[in-house]
């Protein structure tokens, strides 16, 4: 792809832009030379304003979301984009969210550039796991786990049956619970169905990723063994 067209791809700016930023030197190999138009650098070798260039397409990113923070590029209020540097938004094919975390929910959140892969962790076949930790208003009654993973727990307003989900219990106000889906608002809605009513809730893993180590709005660009992770999770 020519120089041009790869960096207002990557949303370093509009293609006039970057023909300014290549003729004024701002783009260079490694070792400072300064890049034609039409050179054929390898990505990881082409340097804009001395700082290597964001990833190339194919990225899968993964952010510890705070609470507060919707997953809309529009919506009022703050996105969860508003984490990443604002290019981030005007890459083309555009960076979604491999599903959503309500806006009071906080955790694992990953983000893609590329369809297939998003399918792949969405997909029903793939039973990619998502684990979440509630904290509840009042303590359980006892029953939750076998609702929970019974195959036939029905959500208002649903037409088919949850799938089994499995709870570990944490302490009485403190539980575990792994989806192998994503229903809207799926958390809250099955304490809701037995009573109680979820005060905080943490995505803490999706498949054998987790989201350990990284900051409250921190976020990583995946390796592959990072991206493999997540269909490995047991
Ligand atoms: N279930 C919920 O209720 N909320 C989320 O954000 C994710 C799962």
């Amino acid at each position: 792809m020519r120089l041009v067209k790869l960096l207002a791809n990557l949303g370093y700016g509009s293609r006039k832009e970057m023909q300014t930023a290549i003729r004024n030197g701002w783009v260079t190999d490694r070792d400072g030379n300064r890049l034609k138009p039409d050179a054929k650098t390898a990505h990881e070798d082409i340097l804009f304003d001395d700082e290597p260039l964001d990833p190339a397409q194919g990225v899968v990113i993964l952010m510890n979301k705070p609470v507060g923070y919707t997953c809309s590029v529009k919506d009022q209020g703050r996105l969860v984009y508003d984490l990443l540097p604002d290019r981030y938004r005007m890459r083309k094919p555009v960076l979604s969210t491999i599903g959503r975390l309500d806006k009071e929910t906080s955790g694992a959140l990953l983000f893609t550039d590329d369809g297939t892969f998003l399918h792949k962790v969405i997909s029903p076949k793939a039973e990619v796991p998502k684990v979440y930790e509630a904290t509840l208003d009042r303590p359980m009654k006892g029953d939750e786990a076998a609702l929970f993973g019974s195959g036939e727990m029905m959500l208002e307003s649903e037409v088919k049956p949850l799938k089994p989900a499995g709870l570990e219990i944490v302490d009485e106000t403190h539980a575990r619970l792994i989806l192998h889906e994503g229903r809207y608002h799926q958390v809250r809605r099955m304490f809701a169905a037995t009573g109680n009513h979820v005060t905080a809730l943490v995505r803490s893993r999706i498949g054998g990723l987790s989201v350990e180590g990284l900051e409250e709005g921190g976020w990583k660009v995946l390796s592959e063994e990072d991206k493999a992770l997540i269909f490995a999770s047991e």
